[in-house]
């Protein structure tokens, strides 16, 4: 893909933004080498890693795209391509759309009486605020509505754009014989329409997943929250899942 970027416009934890000079409504999404967690408390650095992150996201959206939701993906990010993909420009609404089809993560602690996991029918929906410095606290949708985050209407469409990209993706999934555990999504209004579109990226960072359905086999970022010690071996262990997750979905678009 050949998009003459212009200047840079946000700055994430682990991707840059940049205008397009071709289009005032589209941007440009890079993703980059970093591994965060913790709200950025922990740091690492793989090269490598935005290329796989790329490749990974492209094909999710491209799969969401051919079910028929919307999402800012408009191509990019598969070829030796810097890691870019062209998207549709948005205005993010600041929050984590969370989807849970087994009980783990943080609802795991917050609800200890539950089997670690077990399934949750239906897929349990939480928003959970962007705010690092706060550690993204978990936010109702009364809250939502109180702060003018979001309408009525938005936190509905929101709910059920969550949960049909969650069954998108738990059925991709399960025919790698890989259980999708949980699943984070972003929304934004597209600028052109207002519409809500599925933005940010959808990558593996983003969700859990458990082949065989054993969590110690574990192929998500999960692996590298879990690090006692972040040496080189650690980290190359850490890459070695991110591979393996990039070439798991290559053909995703595909089914
Ligand atoms: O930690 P928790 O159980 O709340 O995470 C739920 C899901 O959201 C997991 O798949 C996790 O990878 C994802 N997540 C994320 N970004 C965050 C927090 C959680 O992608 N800042």
């Amino acid at each position: 893909m050949n998009v003459r970027k212009g200047a840079e416009i946000a700055r994430g934890k682990t991707k840059v933004l940049y205008e397009s000079l071709d289009d005032a409504q589209r941007l440009v999404v890079r993703q980059g080498d970093a591994i965060t967690a913790g709200d950025g408390a922990r740091r690492d650095v793989i090269a490598g890693k935005g290329r796989l992150a790329a490749l990974t996201t492209s094909r999710v959206f491209r799969l969401l795209n051919k079910r028929g939701l919307p999402t800012h993906y408009l191509g990019g990010g598969e070829d030796e391509d810097g890691n870019e993909m062209l998207v549709r420009r948005c205005e993010m609404i600041p929050l984590e759309v969370v989807v849970r089809g087994i009980v783990a993560g943080s609802y795991a602690k917050r609800n200890p009486a539950l089997k670690r996991g077990s399934p949750l029918s239906p897929r349990v929906i939480e928003f959970f605020l962007k705010d690092d410095e706060h550690h993204d606290p978990m936010i109702t949708r009364d809250e939502i509505l109180a702060r003018g985050i979001a309408t009525e209407e938005e936190i509905e469409t929101m709910q059920r754009l969550a949960r049909e990209t969650f069954a998108v993706l738990e059925e991709a999934w399960r025919q790698r014989d890989v259980l999708l555990v949980d699943l984070k999504v972003e929304f934004g209004r597209s600028a052109e329409r207002g519409a809500l579109l599925l933005a940010d990226v959808i990558d593996n960072d983003s969700w859990r997943i458990w082949p065989q359905g054993r969590e110690e086999a574990m192929l998500d970022k999960q692996i590298y929250r879990n690090l006692e010690q972040r040496d080189e071996e650690a980290l190359a262990r850490v890459k070695r899942a991110y591979e393996e997750v990039a070439a798991a979905v290559a053909d995703f678009d595909r089914a």
